[in-house]
């Protein structure tokens, strides 16, 4: 009966109240993520207990939504492989993830919730677990298994943070912002032929196959594996467009085909697109279970697959009627698991570029205090706007905390953002007006649960890696560039609010003369670096570069460089000058690394569009590699679009350069792809 994966979980998420119009808010993830409560409650029938430890398959896709599964929304996509893992396993239906992809992963990965960790949002320097926290690789390593991760990251890519340094052994990295072609393995770059999800499921398939063949030699001696796989199939934005219109989606045209052909009125062709998309993660999916079902692994094989958040809505698919479709289903006849405790939820919307990173002197923490004002240590009745406004609404006013936050419990569920209560009975869990509590009765459960919240607020605040931002490792093993990525930044200290600005993967601005930003940097090995800055500007201007002790900066005294930058329409390297590091300490202390304006030749002008990162090389000059200036006639877009998509990737590797934002000829586009393998 059970030849195939002997205990199989299917957790997709759900995104909730698509029908409100409400997102991100909603979605919850518990403090120990019900992933690995699942994992631990699960034990695969026949499986031998004594002496056997068990595989790990963690399989968390990108951007599937809950009916792009066929099994849930017939007659749309097609998803047999999943389907028949979803009717062969256990289907949890009531279980949460964050609304959206970094803080799911941070939350899988560590079992903890996700702004205990760090992982605020996806971007703007909040994507990164801190790296004090613990991770199932880490943990099933030091317990003798071998680690593997295969696809998508996204917690996220700079030294210390990668897979390759925090706990696995093995990493096949591909990510969002990597075009279609692109992989790394363990650091180093390379480039594959063909579709990358496709190429990817053949190397996780060969690494499969070892560990069969290690434990029909070794028995149970063999050593058990955790392979964590993230497909990155259904995301946007890797570098293939099938027409204008449609979003950026890479796989063969073959999925497209049947959509063509089969006759949909009123769907948005996005919609189809993506459902185009699931057919073919289904199938590079159905690859990967299909050879675990068939090996003797299966018998000592946990498979768990979950989607990190929600169907992404692209144009066309933002309708009502749209979002139902892909987003929450009937779903009746499920078994309700009941919570009995509260889950939280805290929506990504509520974070502003400009309010995150004013952290006071010498901190490394935001704390949440400084921005909340607690009501009679009840609920905290707003966010203190720092910088400006921060949590306007469309109409201008203020909600504040309630605005973010979702509260289950039991049959319950109170969303903030609407002051609705749901209660969720026979299986359904999404917010419909017919599952709605009348008052007085939701007044009271939305007081208790608002009361709760804000005793968890209290916790999360006072939790020591909360909102914590990114310290960049200089001299981690044996790597000598480490790319301080500027949105990483944990203070911007401007003379008035909005003179630097955090955008999601750069800083822009500064202005006045004294402007700054500073980064937290550990330094492990001694040495100078030499300093490059990888910016567009408007404005050529004057800055100092400094590294040192916080109040050694502050006063002076730290060692500086004073950089001339020209302006520059593209996304270059300069070269600024070498510093000397502060001599390592152990265990490690923190430094500070700071840019700070001294004269611009426009006063009152922004001067970055987008400071990318700054690129520190142990061992100076001699080991940085210049990059080819880009050739006359080259297309701008290119660049721009380089610049938009590849985030300015880790500059570790050999193969990758210091001074340009990626080596764009390397790249094979996929539309010139091989066949499929
Ligand atoms: C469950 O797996 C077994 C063995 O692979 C297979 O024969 C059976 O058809 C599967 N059942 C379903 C409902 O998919
Ligand atoms: C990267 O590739 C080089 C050259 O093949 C190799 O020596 C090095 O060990 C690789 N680094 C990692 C982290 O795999
Ligand atoms: C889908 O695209 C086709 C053109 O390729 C267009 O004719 C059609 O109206 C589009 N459908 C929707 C629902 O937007
Ligand atoms: C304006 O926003 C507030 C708070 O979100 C809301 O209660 C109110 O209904 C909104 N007014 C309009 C006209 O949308
Ligand atoms: C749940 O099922 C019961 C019994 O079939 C029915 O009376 C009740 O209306 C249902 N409730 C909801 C919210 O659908
Ligand atoms: C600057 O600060 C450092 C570190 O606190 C201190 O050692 C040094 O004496 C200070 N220098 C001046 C000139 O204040
Ligand atoms: C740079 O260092 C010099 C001393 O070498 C100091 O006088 C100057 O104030 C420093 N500049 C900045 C911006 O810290
Ligand atoms: C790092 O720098 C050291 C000293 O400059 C050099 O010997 C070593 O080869 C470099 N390592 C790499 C991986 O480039």
């Amino acid at each position: 009966m059970l030849a195939a994966v002997a205990c199989t979980v299917l957790v997709i998420l759900r995104t909730l109240a698509a029908v409100q119009g409400v997102h991100a808010a909603q979605a919850q993830t518990a403090d120990r993520s019900a992933a690995q409560a699942g994992l631990l409650d699960c034990k695969p029938p026949g499986m031998q207990t004594a002496g056997t430890r068990p595989n790990f398959i963690v399989i968390l896709t990108d951007d599937l939504g809950w009916d792009d599964v066929g099994l849930h929304n017939p007659g749309y996509a097609r998803t047999p492989n999943i389907d028949k893992f979803i009717r062969n396993g256990t289907l949890f239906d009531n279980f949460y993830v964050a609304p959206e992809c970094a803080p799911t992963r941070a939350a899988l990965l560590t079992g903890r919730h996700p702004l205990r960790t760090g992982t605020v949002k996806v971007n703007s320097g909040y994507d990164f677990i801190h790296s004090a926290e613990m991770t199932a690789a880490h943990y099933l390593s030091a317990q003798g298994y071998q680690t593997a991760h295969f696809g998508k990251w996204h917690n996220i890519q700079t030294l210390g943070y990668e897979p390759w340094h925090v706990g696995f052994q093995q990493s096949w990295y591909i990510d969002t912002n990597l075009k279609d072609g692109a992989v790394w393995h363990n650091g180093n770059i390379s480039y594959v032929q063909g579709y990358t999800e496709q190429r990817l499921a053949g190397v996780l398939l060969g690494y499969l196959a070892k560990a069969e063949a290690r434990a029909a030699k070794q028995g149970s001696k063999a050593r058990p594996f955790f392979v964590y796989y993230a497909p990155r199939a259904m995301h946007t934005g890797n570098g293939c467009q099938s027409k204008p219109g449609l979003a950026a989606r890479c796989f063969p045209p073959k999925f497209r085909a049947p959509y063509r052909a089969r006759k949909y009125s009123g769907i948005a062709n996005n919609t189809l697109d993506a459902w185009a998309a699931a057919e073919y993660l289904d199938s590079v999916v159905g690859r990967v279970l299909g050879q675990v079902a068939r090996s003797s692994l299966a018998g000592s094989t946990y498979v768990l697959l979950a989607s990190d958040n929600g169907a992404q809505l692209l144009p066309g698919e933002e309708t009502p009627a749209a979002k139902l479709i892909r987003m929450p289903s009937g779903m009746q006849g499920s078994k309700a698991v009941q919570q009995q405790r509260y889950l939280f939820a805290f929506g990504h919307q509520c974070w502003s570029e400009e309010a995150l990173p004013l952290l006071g002197p010498d901190r490394e923490v935001l704390r949440p205090q400084r921005l909340l004002r607690y009501n009679g240590g009840g609920l905290p009745d707003y966010l203190e706007p720092v910088g400006g406004e921060w949590l306007s609404t469309a109409n201008g006013s203020y909600r504040g905390f309630e605005m973010c936050i979702a509260v289950r419990r039991g049959q319950y569920k109170w969303i903030g953002l609407t002051g609705k209560v749901y209660r969720f009975q026979n299986g359904s869990h999404i917010e419909l007006p017919c599952n709605e509590v009348p008052q007085p009765q939701a007044a009271a459960i939305a007081a208790e649960f608002a009361a709760a919240a804000g005793a968890w607020w209290a916790g999360i605040a006072a939790a020591p890696h909360s909102f914590t931002k990114p310290v960049f490792q200089v001299g981690l093993q044996s790597w000598n560039v480490t790319n301080v990525l500027a949105q990483g930044a944990h203070e911007i200290s401007g003379n008035s609010a909005g003179n630097v600005r955090v955008l999601p993967n750069a800083l822009a601005g500064f202005v006045e003369a004294g402007d700054a930003a500073w980064w937290s940097l550990q330094v492990l090995k001694p040495g100078a670096v030499s300093v490059v800055l990888m910016y567009t500007s408007a404005v050529a201007a004057t800055f100092s570069v400094s590294i040192g002790g916080y109040q050694s900066i502050a006063n002076g005294s730290a060692p500086n460089i004073t950089a001339v930058l020209p302006a520059q329409k593209r996304m270059l390297g300069v070269e600024v000058g070498t510093l000397p590091l502060p001599a390592p300490t152990s265990p490690p202390t923190k430094s500070e690394l700071r840019l700070q304006l001294l004269s611009s030749t426009k006063p009152g002008a922004p001067i970055f569009t987008h400071l990318g990162n700054i690129q520190l090389t142990l061992g100076g000059k001699k080991n940085a590699k210049r990059r080819r200036p880009i050739a006359a006639g080259e297309e701008e877009e290119e660049w721009l679009d380089l610049r938009s998509r590849f985030n300015w990737p880790d500059g570790q590797a050999g193969e990758e350069s210091p001074y340009s934002p990626f080596d764009a000829e390397g790249i094979a586009h996929c539309e010139a792809c091989q066949p499929p393998l």
